[in-house]
């Protein structure tokens, strides 16, 4: 039997994947997708990370929902938390086009896209004027040509926190060169403690998950651990499963 999903994706398959992606958007923003409601629950689903209570472990990851135009329907859709973003400070257009690629047998796609985002601005504003019934997160990123990268992320928190529930650095795309040097010791040192002190300074502070590359050696993940250990409170490995990026709870 065919459901209205497989005509969904059968349709979305007659565009290129980029624009098939922005559809998907619109379509949810104009209420013609099939959605559960709410988020998918049970006893045995229920679960917290960093604090944050979840009505199941599955959320939607940063990239899909980039400038937070479907927050509404995107809650109902049976997950127990977004991620919208990545936001850098200021919009900018990501890397040249074909940057989105199907790989069909795989049910899978290579994205090259680059932070392509609306700003931080225009993103808060979204996510000021629409509130959720499931908690919301922002993807911290920055912005290729920054002078200091380390400080985007911390300025994009600083307009973000009000309207979030937690944040995620996100040092882990190969898409923006040299974003991924954030990785090594030092640098992460100093950015996580930049992070840290944006974070305690605001109203109300909010959970901050750091998020890594999935091809990191064992010594490197040892490395990043040991630092957000000795950065911080908390640091709870999540795998999201075994080939997906890997985060740690910092603060
Ligand atoms: C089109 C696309 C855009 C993405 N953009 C971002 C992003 O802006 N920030 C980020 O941290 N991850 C981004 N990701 C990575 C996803 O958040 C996720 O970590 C990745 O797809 C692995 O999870 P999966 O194996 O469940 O797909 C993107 C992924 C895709 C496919």
């Amino acid at each position: 039997m065919i459901n209205l999903e497989d005509i969904g994706l059968k349709f979305l398959h007659y565009f290129d994947p980029e624009n098939a992606h922005g559809l998907s958007i619109q379509a949810l923003k104009l209420g013609l997708a099939p959605l559960h409601g709410g988020p998918v629950t049970s006893p045995r689903l229920t679960t917290s990370i960093g604090g944050i209570a979840l009505a199941n472990p599955v959320g939607l990851a940063a990239g899909y929902d980039k400038n937070a135009q479907a927050l509404s329907p995107l809650s109902k859709a049976g997950f127990s938390f977004l991620e919208v973003g990545a936001a850098t400070p200021l919009p900018q257009a990501g890397n040249p086009k074909p940057r989105l690629f199907r790989l069909l047998q795989d049910h899978a796609v290579i994205n090259r896209f680059g932070f392509n985002n609306q700003g931080i601005e225009a993103i808060a504003r979204r996510l000021a004027q629409t509130s959720t019934s499931i908690p919301r997160g922002l993807n911290l990123g920055a912005n290729k040509d920054s002078a200091d990268r380390a400080n985007d992320f911390g300025d994009v928190l600083n307009v973000a926190a009000p309207h979030i529930d937690f944040a995620t650095v996100n040092i882990s795309s190969p898409n923006t060169e040299k974003l991924r040097d954030l990785q090594g010791k030092a640098a992460l040192e100093d950015l996580l403690g930049r992070i840290k002190a944006t974070n305690a300074k605001l109203v109300r502070p909010i959970p901050i998950f750091l998020k890594i590359a999935p091809d990191l050696t064992d010594a490197e993940i040892q490395d990043i651990a040991d630092l957000a250990l000795a950065c911080r409170t908390v640091c709870d490995h999540l795998h999201q499963h075994d080939i997906g990026p890997r985060r740690a709870t910092l603060f």
